[in-house]
């Protein structure tokens, strides 16, 4: 492992890093209302790959205007500071090399296998354990700033879940009886993405892609399109 965390008195996480970008600055709330909104408040200070943790959310967002379930010390939730200079097109990538990581992290430290469903649901069998929000600012019409956000249902037990999404989630904990530290699967998370930002950069675009295929549980199964209008 190249990362170890330390969280000191002031709730930074200081670490020693073989990093490249991603994780390389870590910020950490006891609660914030969203990490995706302080990574952008706090992108004109700080660089690529900074990453803000927070140990709980008021305000946890998910995709389609979701609400995105925060409670405190249980689970994971945290966004990366991203401004890579690549045509738009290749940005949607980003947030599928995401999930990979995630499935590999979460795989190298817990031996737990999860799966991606389309487009980066992070799964156990049918019920989901992890989102992915990937949200982009622009200045000029040009991507300034993007931000990844990442919730991962790590501890919290069933009881935690309310009744509106106990049919749909889960946690690591629910599905094998185990319970784990946050942060060392943060870091092995933060490593696996390290990585393959590193591959999208060189434009190992195609690698990624495959990883995601294979990773995928929605291939080969049928799905329903619903159009939102
Ligand atoms: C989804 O709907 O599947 C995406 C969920 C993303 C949740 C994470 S938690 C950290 C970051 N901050 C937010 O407000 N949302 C994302």
């Amino acid at each position: 492992m190249n990362v170890s965390f330390i969280r000191n008195a002031n709730g930074l996480i200081s670490r020693q890093s073989e990093l490249k970008t991603i994780g390389k600055e870590i910020i950490f709330y006891e609660e914030t209302v969203s990490t995706n909104d302080d990574v952008f408040m706090l992108s004109e200070e700080h660089r690529e790959g900074l990453v803000v943790v927070a140990n709980s959310q008021s305000g946890g967002r998910g995709r389609h205007g979701r609400w995105w379930f925060s409670p405190p010390g249980v689970n994971l939730y945290f966004s990366i500071l991203l401004r890579p200079n690549v045509l738009p097109d290749k940005i949607t990538l980003l947030s599928l090399m995401t999930s990979v990581g995630v499935v590999k992290g979460i795989r190298r430290y817990t031996g737990i296998h999860t799966s991606i469903k389309w487009p980066n649901d992070i799964m156990i069998r049918d019920k989901k354990m992890g989102g992915i929000l990937m949200e982009a600012r622009t200045e000029r019409g040009k991507i300034d700033v993007i931000t990844i956000g990442i919730g991962l249902n790590i501890n919290m037990t069933l009881d935690m879940i309310p009744d509106e999404i106990r049919g749909v989630a889960t946690s690591l904990r629910i599905e094998s009886g185990g319970e784990f530290d946050r942060f060392r699967l943060l870091e092995e998370v933060l490593e696996q993405i390290d990585c393959l930002y590193g591959e999208f950069l060189k434009g190992g675009i195609k690698g990624i892609i495959n990883e995601w295929l294979a990773l995928n549980s929605t291939i080969g199964h049928k799905v329903i399109v619903l159009k939102i209008i």
